[in-house]
């Protein structure tokens, strides 16, 4: 069943509807589906079926505290890249023994916090943040559960801003280096090795590169093996693309059943680290039309969310479908969906053939729940939008809009300058 759906032409995510939720609170704002985040999320987990596996969702996808609540409720796990969604996770409810910690840059600060938090492991990117680990825990007096990220060198073929797993990307540690940096782990006295990591990229819409990318970890894991060092976790990462326009991803059970086929010797635990596949598709924007214009070669649609509110567009090119929440009687036109913002970049769509909506319509953009507000920003001085989220026939904002007080919150003018 699809939550967002039209009932006498007019969009409801569940039974909302999502005009109604405009005329109370204003546009634009993020509103998600309840259901289908909890769908999502079980269907991805019930996916591996009897196998061991810790399902951690990506935070960095969606921090809102109500979405993370609602998949601790669920028994997730977290995957954090920052000391700002550790503290995100913890005021979620989430046990740090369900949180992996993984980033190129993870600061002294940050690692302090993680050790003291207890998480369930680091997932080291470098020997330099290895041995920065090693010497933080020695000073805190604990013991740092670790796994090297390994860089695979598989091809994800996704959009270059967002493939990782490459050896000319920044992430994670050679396949032949990572031994040599497992072995140095081993003589550290404050880390304990527990596990092996990979994520080769995002928006991934064919198994073979997760199939690959596993295939070559399997083979460092033997070696490991062989040398002594027995592991208990082995970390997917997350990937698993959805649909935006006309992609065909893999359902969850078809990504499963291919990391449970090629492990099925093995008694490690399997952790995944989904983002997008579980909040993508449960979350839109919802922007006012403020006026329409026609240039000489186009014409234009000028609605109240801008790169902002919704940066995919402008950053990777990314489409999203825009649906009026009222559907109009009449022909459909050429357009480009503009925000109010002053750079030619500033589109959420360029081109789209688009119902003839005007002033005071409302339209949805779709699949908006993932890398939506997470990458909003406050550019040109406009209050980041609020988010809500529907239960049935019931909804309530979990993030408030901003105010313009919210906008100078912390700063101050120097003495020099009163
Ligand atoms: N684990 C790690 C270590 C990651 O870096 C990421 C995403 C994930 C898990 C979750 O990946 P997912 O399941 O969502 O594909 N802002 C971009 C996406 C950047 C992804 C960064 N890393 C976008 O809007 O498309």
């Amino acid at each position: 069943m699809h939550h967002f759906q039209y009932k006498n032409d007019e969009l409801y995510c569940e039974s909302v509807s999502v005009s109604k939720i405009a005329e109370e609170i204003g546009t634009p704002f993020y509103l998600y589906s309840h259901a289908t985040l909890k769908r999502h999320f079980k269907t991805f987990d019930n996916a591996f079926g009897a196998i061991e596996r810790l399902v951690c969702f990506s935070a960095k996808a969606n921090t809102n505290l109500a979405i993370l609540r609602l998949f601790q409720s669920l028994g997730s796990g977290l995957d954090i890249v920052s000391g700002g969604e550790l503290y995100r996770g913890i005021k979620a409810g989430f046990l740090p023994e369900k949180i992996v910690y993984s980033g190129v840059g993870k600061t002294i600060d940050e690692i302090d916090y993680a050790l003291n938090s207890g998480i369930l492991m680091f997932n080291v990117e470098s020997l330099e943040e290895l041995t920065l680990i090693q010497t933080r825990a020695k000073t805190l007096n604990k013991q740092a559960p670790i796994a090297l990220r390994v860089n695979p060198d598989v091809d994800p073929k996704t959009h270059p801003y967002i493939s990782t797993g490459l050896k000319k990307n920044k992430f994670g540690i050679e396949s032949d280096v990572a031994l040599e940096v497992y072995k140095a782990a081993m003589k550290m006295e404050h880390i304990r090795i527990v596990g092996i990591d990979c994520h080769i990229g995002s928006q991934i819409t064919d198994t073979t590169p997760f199939k690959d990318a596993l295939e070559k970890i399997k083979l460092l894991i033997n070696t490991l093996k062989e040398l002594g060092i027995s592991i208990q976790y082995l970390d997917m990462g997350g990937g698993l693309g959805i649909t935006y326009a006309d992609e065909d991803p893999p359902h969850p059970d078809e990504y499963a059943k291919v990391l449970v086929n090629s492990l099925k010797e093995t008694s490690l635990t399997l952790i995944l680290e989904p983002g997008r596949v579980i909040v993508g598709n449960a979350g839109i924007l919802v922007t006012s039309v403020l006026y329409s214009k026609r240039g000489e070669i186009k014409k234009f649609i000028i609605v109240d969310a801008g790169m902002n509110d919704l940066m995919r567009p402008t950053l990777y090119d990314a489409y999203h479908a825009i649906e009026p929440v009222k559907k109009p009687k009449g022909d459909f036109i050429k357009a480009d969906v503009v925000g109010p913002i002053c750079e030619t970049g500033d589109f959420l769509a360029l081109d789209r053939n688009i119902a003839n909506v005007g002033k005071g319509d409302l339209l949805a953009v779709m699949s908006a729940g993932a890398y939506g507000f997470a990458m909003s920003s406050n550019y040109c001085s406009r209050p980041r939008c609020a988010e809500v989220m529907v239960h049935q026939d019931h909804f309530e904002v979990i993030r408030r809009r901003e105010t313009f007080q919210d906008l100078n919150r912390g700063e101050s003018i120097p003495s020099f300058l009163e």
